[in-house]
């Protein structure tokens, strides 16, 4: 007969899984399996910072069986696709869809502009921009990475100062990330843009927006973005697998310089498709792209500016909150200053190990899953255990963030975790009026 025994070490009596192997007669493992040891009724809620909630008529639009790839509905969607990402970007130039997630935006941007050689400035808050950075680096740009640490934005004069030295132009791009999703600093992209005209310096600007797309105001016209990269699977509310890179007709300048791009991260067919297979170099995303076609007749029924500002409010809410637990106990904002926290996520502290206790606790009893805290600490570090994140991002709303900071609240009160009082009341005065930092 088969048996089966649990694996994991003796005690952590607050385990939320556990592992078990299934042994044959002769004692031999013959599977295994990890099983959720408390599983809360109800509906969950994923409060990661992406992917995050998907709405149920996305999900709906992706049940179907296969469409026709060549002649019908699905190419013929296509132009307005297009058209109503470039309004959720607000720019009136071009943009490329590919297959994949935010890296594989970040190397097809990369791809389009710069060559083997090229020097790339990276002024990083957190982690997202160093990766981006990497990235560059195994594609045999010359990086180099201003380290601004991971609790701050980028220092503009320090990026000018760099920027005016470089006399002879040799830096061909600056790699910005609008929201890091690690540390939850918003920069200042427009500002960036004005610093790299206050020196005249023709480097192409260039944005990640995986974090910040549909949730803080981007301006890509305005804000003289070249080049901008981002994703489905956090703002724009769509399962994880489509990247996206909208560029200008600086940056198609600057493609169209280089010798050579690789035919799939090549930008041009995908943005000026002769042929519908064109736009994916390829099968179409088929499922993705009705997903994402109610994506955006959501966002656009909302409006854009009335998406922003519902993100400004409920941020508004999740800092309120926040801002009283942080009155006792350990509890800390990793961003000191509102003005420079995205709306889309909050990175906090606690002391360790109460960060990871307190998430087990909201999502073996609540049904509520938080962020773990991102480039922090390395995970074998016991500082690991002191971060966590909040995602409030794409399709959220006044209850469900009530509901969220509701769960954390019972989870600090459960595990005697001290913190200041009143902050669901603070976050419902946030609410009830409205408006944003
Ligand atoms: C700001 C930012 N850039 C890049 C990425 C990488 O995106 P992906 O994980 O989809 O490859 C992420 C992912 O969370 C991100 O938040």
């Amino acid at each position: 007969m088969q048996r089966t025994i649990c694996v994991d070490p003796p005690g952590d009596a607050d385990k939320v899984r556990r592992n078990y192997a299934f042994l044959n007669p002769n004692g031999y493992v013959v599977a295994a399996m990890t099983t959720t040891l408390k599983q809360a009724p109800g509906r969950s809620y994923l409060a990661i910072p992406g992917p995050s909630v998907m709405p149920d008529a996305v999900l709906n639009a992706m049940h179907r069986g296969a469409p026709n790839i060549y002649a019908g509905e699905l190419p013929d969607m296509m132009p307005d696709l297009m058209r109503d990402l470039r309004r959720v970007a607000r720019t009136t130039h071009h943009v490329a869809m590919y297959i994949g997630n935010g890296h594989a935006a970040w190397e097809a941007a990369l791809s389009n502009v710069i060559r083997p050689g090229d020097k790339v400035l990276v002024p990083a808050t957190g982690r997202f921009a160093i990766g981006w950075g990497e990235m560059a680096t195994d594609l045999g740009a010359q990086v180099e990475i201003m380290d601004f640490g991971r609790a701050a934005a980028m220092d503009l004069a320090q990026v000018a100062a760099r920027l005016a030295e470089d006399k002879a132009h040799e830096i061909k791009a600056v790699l910005g990330v609008h929201v890091d999703t690690s540390s939850s600093v918003r920069n200042d992209i427009a500002g960036l843009r004005a610093v790299m005209d206050s020196c005249d310096h023709p480097a192409l600007l260039m944005a990640d927006c995986i974090a910040s797309f549909a949730c803080d105001r981007f301006e890509m016209d305005a804000w003289g973005v070249d080049v901008m990269v981002t994703a489905c699977q956090k703002g724009l509310m769509v399962p994880p697998g489509l990247g996206f890179v909208f560029f200008n007709d600086r940056a198609e300048a600057a493609r169209k310089a280089l010798p050579r791009v690789s035919r799939y991260w090549d930008w041009s067919p995908r943005a000026h498709p002769q042929e519908f297979y064109q736009y994916h170099c390829g099968t179409a995303p088929t499922h993705h792209i009705y997903g994402l076609r109610t994506a955006l007749d959501m966002i656009h029924a909302e409006g854009i500016e009335q998406v922003w500002q519902r993100h400004a409010t409920l941020a508004g809410a999740v800092w309120a909150a926040c801002e009283a637990w942080s009155t006792r106990g350990t509890l800390r904002i990793n961003i000191e200053d509102r003005s420079l926290r995205s709306h889309a996520v909050t990175a906090l502290r606690l002391q360790s190990p109460d960060a990871t206790r307190l998430r087990d606790w909201v999502q073996g009893n609540l049904g509520l899953t938080l962020g773990i805290g991102l480039g922090m600490a390395a995970p074998g570090d016991a500082a690991w255990h002191g971060f966590f994140r909040l995602g409030h991002m794409g399709h959220v709303n006044g209850h469900m963030i009530m509901g969220l900071l509701g769960g954390v609240e019972a989870g600090m009160q459960a595990l005697k975790i001290e913190h200041g009082d009143g902050a669901l009341a603070a976050a419902a005065k946030a609410i009830a009026q409205g408006g944003g930092d």
